[in-house]
């Protein structure tokens, strides 16, 4: 059976103590919203519907800029779970579709566990829960087992006996509801300590129409919710934990595990060297036999087979590095494609640029690609030759093969097989320094005399 999914999102999120909307911050590069919405691209997801909270625009421009075909419906007064849920329900097309619920601030739940989820609904079976083993548990909702280990009921906290609440078998949130029976979501009250709807009355009402509910277990790390800046501090440990061990299990070598920071999306392929302190910002990815060295920062950029990056590289959004480049030490490089076996060794800005084949960079290179008001392009055709502590004055266009020579303010365009020069005219005269050098050695003696006197 095909899913549907709804994801509640209008909770305050007020324990984070922030302006951003709780679903918006971040987890190993990506919004918690995008790894909820991630997961579950990968199942047999037909529509999804977002509940949002009102005046969150920063999520919804979020949500149509990146997922595009995901709806968001919006929950005016926060009146508990299953309120939230029927909100979503109205956004629903498909009525013949089973239901997930989930939540996005729970981050981590993987497809497979969604999927397993689905499969365990049966025309008798309403829905299917999903539990976890608390190490501390704290204010969940309570499993509540009959003596065959089934489920009967889903107690909260605040409305638990002393013997309910010594219960460790806890509700991570995530439902999936037969298509059949969403009706009975119209049946839960608020009758509560709360006076909250409660989503988790669904399984008692189910049990009353003498349907059946089943659970799942899994760990407590993939259900794990944040709520405040220590539990998504948590969840950047736990998830940069399981990235590097899927690249380290992928062939890729990092030579302190600890120190490398992923993104969520970073895509790092066979044989390359990640040494210590690298960090990937969203969308990189690296082709195989790729070296990085120490404290590179990269981020939006594609990196070809057999470069080698660092150390203190930083490469910023939409720049492509082709096959065997090589950027070295304190070079910056921002929306730019270098190609094939280019050098920028050292000390460089490379902006808004195209550079050819085989071209070498000397150190010091400047492309100067703004003017205070307007960015312009800088283009480098194959063989160039650019001189150390060029400026390269932009718009510019430098011809295959020509020569730059060193200290050069270029800026205007350079022809093909042209040695370009500007610099003043260099005058020599024999016998100069030491004169120079004497006369400052007796002004130095004087100005010590004359302190000496004061
Ligand atoms: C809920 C469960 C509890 C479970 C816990 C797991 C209920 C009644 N309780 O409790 O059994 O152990 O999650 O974390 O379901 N939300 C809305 N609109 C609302 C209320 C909530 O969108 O009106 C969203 C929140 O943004 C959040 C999620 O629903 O993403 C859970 O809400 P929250 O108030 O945190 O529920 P808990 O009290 O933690
Ligand atoms: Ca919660």
């Amino acid at each position: 059976m095909n899913l549907s999914a709804i994801i509640l999102a209008a909770g305050e999120g007020s324990r984070m103590k922030s302006n951003l909307p709780k679903v918006m911050h971040k987890v190993a590069g990506k919004p918690l919203i995008w790894h909820v919405l991630h997961q579950l691209a990968k199942t047999i997801i037909e529509e999804q519907v977002v509940v949002i909270g009102e005046n969150v625009k920063i999520l919804t421009d979020y949500l149509h800029v990146e997922f595009g075909a995901t709806r968001q419906a919006v929950q005016k007064e926060k009146l508990g779970t299953a309120h939230a849920v029927l909100s979503g329900l109205n956004k629903i097309h498909n009525k013949n579709n089973n239901v997930i619920i989930l939540y996005g601030d729970t981050p981590f739940v993987r497809a497979e566990t969604m999927e397993r989820m689905n499969s365990l609904i049966d025309p008798q079976v309403a829905l299917v829960t999903l539990g976890f083993i608390a190490k501390d548990p704290a204010k969940y909702g309570r499993f509540v087992l009959n003596k065959n280990d089934e489920l009967e009921k889903i107690v909260e906290y605040l409305d638990a006996s002393e013997k309910e609440r010594e219960i460790n078998l806890c509700n991570s949130g995530v439902l999936v509801i037969n298509s059949s029976y969403l009706h009975l979501l119209r049946e839960i009250n608020n009758k509560n300590a709360k006076n909250e709807y409660y989503l988790t009355d669904l399984i008692q009402i189910a049990k009353q129409h003498n349907l059946k509910v089943k659970y799942l277990t899994v760990d407590e790390t993939e259900v794990l919710g944040i709520n405040n800046r220590s539990e998504l501090a948590y969840a950047e440990e736990i998830c940069q934990t399981l990235l590097r061990k899927n690249l380290l299990e992928a062939g890729v070598t990092l030579i302190d595990p600890k120190s490398v920071i992923l993104s969520a999306d970073t895509i790092i392929q066979q044989d390359c060297i990640i040494h210590p302190h690298v960090v990937f910002g969203p969308g990189v990815s690296v082709g195989s036999n790729v070296e990085i060295k120490s404290f590179s920062h990269i981020e939006g950029t594609e990196i070809k087979c057999g470069a080698v990056i660092g150390p203190f590289a930083r490469i910023r959004p939409r720049s492509i590095l082709g096959e065997d480049v090589r950027v070295g030490n304190f070079v910056e490089i921002k929306n730019s494609n270098i190609a094939q076996g280019t050098k920028i060794n050292h000390l460089s800005y490379v902006g808004d640029s195209e550079l050819g084949k085989n071209v070498n960079i000397g150190a010091g290179t400047i492309t100067c690609n703004y003017d205070g008001y307007n960015k312009f392009k800088t283009n480098i055709e194959d063989e160039v030759f650019v001189g150390s502590n060029t400026s390269l004055i932009a718009p510019l266009q430098i011809g295959k093969g020509s020569i730059i020579a060193a200290g050069s303010v270029i800026t205007k365009d350079v022809k093909q097989n042209t040695l370009a020069i500007t610099r003043g005219e260099e005058k020599s005269y024999l016998g100069k320094a030491e004169v120079i050098r004497n006369k400052a050695k007796t002004q130095s003696i004087q100005f010590c005399n004359n302190s000496k006197k004061l």
